[in-house]
């Protein structure tokens, strides 16, 4: 039995409650929600050459690659030397790129070229995208290469009207004279969400829009601290223009073009209307190691010219360096993160490295809520980041964790949480364990201000993985959402401003609740889950409820391992119906189901 008194309001939802949390990981910017399609576009080194580079030639044609230490920028030193031995017309010969796991292209779109290039005697550069199927020609351009020093070359590839969209495509750069051509920074950009320039692919942000998320904790995770000290999230790499940025190697085992850097991270909350939750380095390496006192200030004034960038008005250094990146005006900021995980840190310099962010931040920004990634005591943080990678049992366990927890401490943010059933993207038993996990959320939201799942994204290609149950998955031409992602778009849409005093007997038996109550006091949000495989017949006492029509959306499966999946993205989805609902309601649950009700109050 579930007893509910919309009257009766026990606490304060927190508007920011659900949010994102991003890191480069599973191939989640660059292959991922970075609108660029080709794979190492700036030629990182590598023992076996450039990957993802092959020569292309044929027939007569020959061509020969190699590296070469001359580049277009203090940032890339370093070039593609690619040499044409034999070629002619009807022979080219030059290089060929094979994306992240293909190419994604659709009809009728225009896709944005670009490359530096430095040459000699090569003459035009033939550019195409190419079928991997049979070959044959998609989009071309050709790019009248002038001999002589670095210069930067763009060009557009349309597709035809009568195009199949299809991820199994590569891009190809030929030249008919022997010569010699270097290349940096090979660009081809696939349209972009409200046309950014530099931007991030459509149905991904699509995807994310419609779990109109508060905030982004930018960057998050193990990718803000790094492996080694050298390659901690070093945001000033990471702005202006393109040939400026060196990338830097990431956490999860591959390099990140800094493409995405902290501009995009910003934009991205701008497109979408969310708040920047910005994550700094705090010092802490992912090898253990660690800096302090003396050495830890460069970074600690990192940091605050990092805020100055997102705040600063154009009078300020890094406010002006924003401006001359394209976006004079300054971004909304009201929280802070001060590293990641800092329990890993078993030497206990938190304590004192927390303390030296926060003290010079505060003096500086005291309007800034800071938030610790573990407890601290000398310092008050506003907000504690608690993390939780669980089964559905274990979050069946914990639902009631914070219910009696202390309320006149820090804040609670759930910087990373997620159950984890379900390989590359979680399975309806994982949506059950979250569902049931965002209700105990939500009932505490007084305390949790905000909570964020992770990971976000992955790149469901063999290989594109480095964690497995990831909220939305994707490959070089498609997005799909998990049960996991429907569960949340279901919670997110249907907040509510206060909760409801609810009680609930039914937990034994795996049924969970969540009410709230709208702003103005008209609308109950129900949300229900059945954790279990039967259904479940759950009596409702509803005072103040209109008796009448209630508007449901149901997320619900067979099997508790039923799934989403690239080839089957919308095996479960959340179907709308309407529901006859009183004050005293009899109602059927059925098994491995949420549901979320918008009910009329009287
Ligand atoms: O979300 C994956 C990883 O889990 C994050 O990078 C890290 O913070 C956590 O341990």
């Amino acid at each position: 039995k579930i007893a509910i008194d919309p009257t009766q309001h026990v606490a304060a939802v927190s508007p920011a409650l659900y949010g994102l949390m991003t890191e480069e990981i599973n191939y989640s910017y660059d292959g991922g929600l970075y609108a660029e399609l080709v794979n190492n576009r700036n030629f990182a080194p590598h023992w076996s050459g450039f990957e993802h580079w092959f020569v292309e030639s044929g027939g007569n044609s020959h061509a020969s690659m190699e590296p070469s230490t001359d580049g277009p920028s203090k940032a890339l030193p370093r070039s593609m030397k690619l040499t044409i031995m034999d070629a002619s017309a009807a022979n080219q010969a030059g290089v060929m790129n094979d994306g992240y796991w293909g190419m994604g292209l659709k009809p009728s779109t225009e896709y944005k070229g670009s490359f530096y290039a430095k040459s000699s005697g090569v003459g035009d550069a033939r550019v195409r995208l190419v079928s991997d199927v049979d070959n044959a020609t998609l989009a071309e351009a050709t790019v009248p290469l002038q001999d002589g020093a670095w210069k930067q070359y763009q060009f557009a590839l349309p597709t035809k009207s009568t195009l199949v969209a299809s991820k199994n495509n590569h891009l190809v750069i030929t030249f008919a004279h022997p010569g010699t051509v270097q290349f940096q920074l090979v660009s081809v950009m696939t349209p972009t969400y409200k046309n950014r320039a530099n931007g991030n692919r459509e149905d991904l942000m699509e995807m994310m829009a419609a779990l109109h998320p508060h905030f982004l904790r930018m960057p998050g995770g193990n990718y803000v601290e790094g492996n080694t000290i050298e390659d901690h999230y070093n945001w000033k790499q990471t702005i202006g223009p393109l040939i400026d940025r060196p990338g830097h190697q990431g956490t999860w085992h591959y390099r990140s073009s800094d493409g995405l850097g902290l501009l995009e991270f910003l934009e991205w909350c701008e497109d979408l209307h969310m708040d920047p939750l910005l994550a700094v380095f705090a010092g802490y390496t992912l090898d253990g190691k660690h800096v302090d006192h003396e050495a830890l200030k460069p970074f600690v004034q990192d940091a605050l010219d990092e805020i100055e960038y997102v705040t600063g008005d154009t009078n300020t250094k890094w406010g002006a360096e924003r401006a001359r990146d394209g976006h004079p005006q300054p971004f909304p900021l009201h929280y802070v993160e001060i590293g990641n995980e800092d329990w890993f840190d078993k030497s206990g310099s938190y304590e004192d490295r927390f303390a030296a962010f926060a003290k010079a931040i505060r003096a500086k920004y005291p309007e800034l809520k800071l938030i610790a990634t573990t407890p601290v005591k000398n310092t008050v943080p506003d907000v504690i980041d608690d993390h939780y990678y669980k089964s559905p049992e274990e979050f069946y366990a914990m639902l009631h964790h914070y219910d009696t927890m202390d309320r006149s401490g820090s804040k609670i943010f759930i910087g990373e949480w997620a159950t984890r059933v379900g390989t590359p993207t979680p399975n309806m038993a994982a949506a059950l364990g979250d569902a049931a996990f965002m209700t105990s959320m939500e009932r505490n939201s007084d305390l949790i201000v905000m909570a964020s799942y992770a990971p976000l994204f992955v790149n469901v290609n063999p290989g594109g993985m480095q964690w497995s149950s990831d909220l939305i998955g994707y490959d070089a031409a498609h997005a799909y959402g998990s049960p996991s992602y429907y569960a949340q778009v279901m919670f997110a849409n249907h907040l509510g401003a206060f909760v409801a005093r609810s009680t609930n007997d039914g937990e034994s038996a795996r049924v969970f609740a969540s009410a709230t109550v709208s702003a103005d006091g008209k609308t109950l949000f129900l949300k229900l889950v059945n954790g279990g495989d039967k259904p479940a017949n759950v009596e409702l006492s509803l005072p103040h409820v209109k008796p009448g029509k209630a508007a449901v959306t149901t997320l619900s499966a067979k099997s508790r391992w039923d799934t989403n999946s690239i080839d089957a993205p919308k095996h479960l989805v959340p179907v709308d119906s309407r529901v006859n609902v009183g004050a005293e309601w009899k109602h059927t649950l059925a098994g491995n189901t949420i549901e979320v009700l918008d009910i009329p109050l009287q």
